[in-house]
């Protein structure tokens, strides 16, 4: 099994009816940290990096990147570093964690589909290795800028393979009707524009990022044939070698029992069969390939634990069970109607006895974080432990109804870490100021 097929992180573990994690007991840290709490295990994500790399050793020519998007804070940045990967990243400040976690600024890549002028100056200025360009204002935007600081930009073109892959509509991403880069009839004409007019971009390859929570690799099969067809193509009609190829990123993970995400060896495979029929059937020369996972580096290895507090039964109807955290720092359900799987960690070998909905503490009907689910009698005070949020969860955090945002720990060899203190009261009203016409 690997790591994207686990619903826990792998060093879970049951000692004295408490939930472990990293060796470490998940109701202490509660205790000791607060709640809601997210708990980052620093073994998982280790052992899913080390899946990727096994699993694509036989192609020598790829570069892993991690999408920060997904997690991105200081210590995360710098585990991935340790594990060699790149970095996959969409705005100034994914940009600038990277370059204050001390990583070398040419294994960053800058995607995303309306880059400022600000974000760009930057990034060159931070000399990152490169843009994936979206479209044509930002080819045009990016060459002006380059060329006013007399440097040429490394870049790809993203572009929209038209493949339909069987995940949620919002995160689907390379489909012809799509914000997101150039559909294949524009790529002549972009082509040609950075051949007479835009000297200050260096164009090296191809982008494509297919959605996002995939569970069939044959989505990754279907892409790489167009990627690669692309590639020749563009080789015949401009004459131009393009040697890089990013397929973008997308694995599924196992929130729930009913997901059977692919593993990263069965992704591994899809992918380098399509390049090897591709590659014969188009006699191009093997290119680069970039790989930019988010989720299936990171959600396994995180867990958001929650004290209970209020209920409400509605006899017949069901019973609520309120959390002291919700949508605010786990929008995922509310947004995607995405599901999770739970556990009382105080309670692990408690029997489960009733079915329970537990309901987030921000106004709004719709703040569930999980609908029935069956759990042991939960009392106020007891620790509830959210799998799989280490993805897509403290990224995409608010702070709706002025709360303050979550700590973060990072565990490991039963050691616990603060890696994102939690935000104070202070915080929240720190940038805000009263006019002084409104003191008086
Ligand atoms: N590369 C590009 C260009 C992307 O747009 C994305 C994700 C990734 C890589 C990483 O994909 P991953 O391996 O994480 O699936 N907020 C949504 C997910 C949005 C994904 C957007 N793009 C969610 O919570 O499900």
């Amino acid at each position: 099994m690997s790591t994207n097929q686990s619903l826990r992180p792998v060093t879970a573990e049951i000692v004295e009816n408490h939930l472990f994690i990293g060796g470490c007991d998940t109701v202490e840290l509660a205790h000791k940290y607060g709640t809601p709490l997210y708990v980052i295990d620093e073994t998982t994500i280790r052992k899913i990096c080390s899946e990727y790399k096994e699993a694509f050793k036989d192609y020598h020519n790829i570069h892993m990147m991690y999408a920060c998007k997904s997690l991105c804070n200081l210590a995360v940045l710098k585990i991935l570093d340790t594990e060699g990967f790149g970095f996959d990243t969409v705005s100034a400040g994914e940009i600038y964690t990277a370059y204050k976690a001390g990583i070398n600024m040419k294994k960053v890549l800058f995607n995303g589909n309306n880059k400022s002028a600000k974000e760009i100056e930057l990034a060159l200025e931070y000399g990152i290795g490169r843009f994936s360009v979206d479209n044509f204002y930002e080819a045009e935007l990016l060459n002006r800028i380059a060329s006013s600081k007399n440097t040429k930009a490394d870049i790809l073109l993203r572009i929209t393979p038209g493949i339909e892959c069987h995940t949620h509509d919002y995160i689907q991403t390379g489909q012809i009707d799509s914000k997101f880069g150039f559909n294949l009839n524009l790529i002549d004409e972009i082509i040609n524009l950075i051949k007479t007019e835009y000297k200050n971009l260096n164009l090296k390859g191809i982008h494509a990022h297919i959605g996002s929570q995939i569970f069939e690799t044959r989505s990754y099969y279907d892409e790489v044939e167009i990627l690669i067809r692309e590639l020749a193509r563009i080789k015949e009609v401009h004459g131009i070698t393009l040697n890089e190829m990013n397929i973008g990123g997308g694995l599924g993970v196992k929130y729930t029992n009913d997901d059977t995400p692919p593993s990263v060896a069965e992704l591994a495979r899809a992918v380098t069969e399509a390049m090897k029929k591709a590659l014969d059937k188009y006699a191009i020369e093997e290119p680069v390939i970039y790989i930019e996972p988010g989720r299936s580096i990171i959600s396994t290895s995180g867990i958001t634990l929650y004290t209970a507090g209020s209920k409400k039964t509605i006899p017949n109807v069901r019973k609520y069970i309120a959390l002291d955290g919700g949508m605010a720092d786990n929008p995922r359900p509310a947004m995607y109607q995405a599901k999770y799987t739970a556990d009382v960690a105080n309670k692990m070998n408690n029997p489960k006895t009733e079915f329970v909905t537990l309901a987030g503490r921000y106004c709004e009907s719709g703040d569930i974080l999980i609908e029935n689910i069956k759990l042991p009698n939960i009392e106020a005070g007891d620790i509830v432990c959210i799998y799989n949020t280490g993805a897509y969860n403290y990224s995409m955090a608010s702070n709706y109804n002025r709360v303050e945002k979550p700590a973060m720990v990072l565990v490991n060899n039963s050691q616990s870490a603060m890696i994102v203190s939690r935000e104070s009261l202070d915080d929240l009203i720190a940038r805000e100021s009263i006019p002084d016409r409104l003191r008086k």
